[in-house]
């Protein structure tokens, strides 16, 4: 199996996740939009590190990896709300109650994933798996993995980051 050419930014547990989806595609160039992709659903925005990162492991020129990240706009190249909230649609989370947890969400907090309230301080995205399955439903909280949710006990957790 192809290792990281290069260790991660930080000790954060997320670059296991872009890892595992770089090491998935050979760690081939054609991985890149998808890494972004990942990369946005774990941390929510694309920063410099995150981008130098993917480069060096794609062996992608920093240039096009920036490039891409510019060019579509469903990639934020800055934080969006101060916290962040990331609710995995995968199956597993899917199937144990994730639908019923965004649209609690929803109702709560007034946000859409993709969305950010208007007071800048929640922004809410989805996932297509967390790493977490074992957990599901499962979200990351200012990336922080939180399971075994509900949509009472996902709103309470979003309350005690407001606080
Ligand atoms: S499907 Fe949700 S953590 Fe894997």
């Amino acid at each position: 199996m192809p290792a990281a050419a290069k260790s991660p930014p930080s000790e954060d547990k997320r670059w296991r996740i872009v890892t595992g989806t770089m090491r998935r595609y050979g760690f081939s160039p054609d991985a890149l939009i998808e890494t972004l992709h990942t990369v946005q659903e774990s941390f929510g925005y694309l920063d410099e590190d995150a981008l130098q990162f993917v480069a060096e492991n794609l062996h992608v020129p920093p240039s096009r990896v920036y490039g891409v990240a510019t060019f579509y706009n469903f990639f934020n190249l800055k934080p969006q709300g101060e916290h962040h909230c990331v609710v995995c649609m995968g199956t597993a989370c899917y199937i144990k109650g994730a639908p019923a947890i965004l649209e609690r969400l929803h109702h709560d907090f007034d946000i859409a994933p993709g969305e950010t309230t208007p007071d800048n301080r929640v922004s809410l995205t989805i996932a297509r798996c967390l790493g977490a399955c074992g957990l599901a439903p499962a979200a990351t909280l200012d990336g922080e993995v939180a399971g075994k949710l509900d949509p009472n006990t996902a709103v309470a957790k979003v309350e005690a980051v407001l606080k």
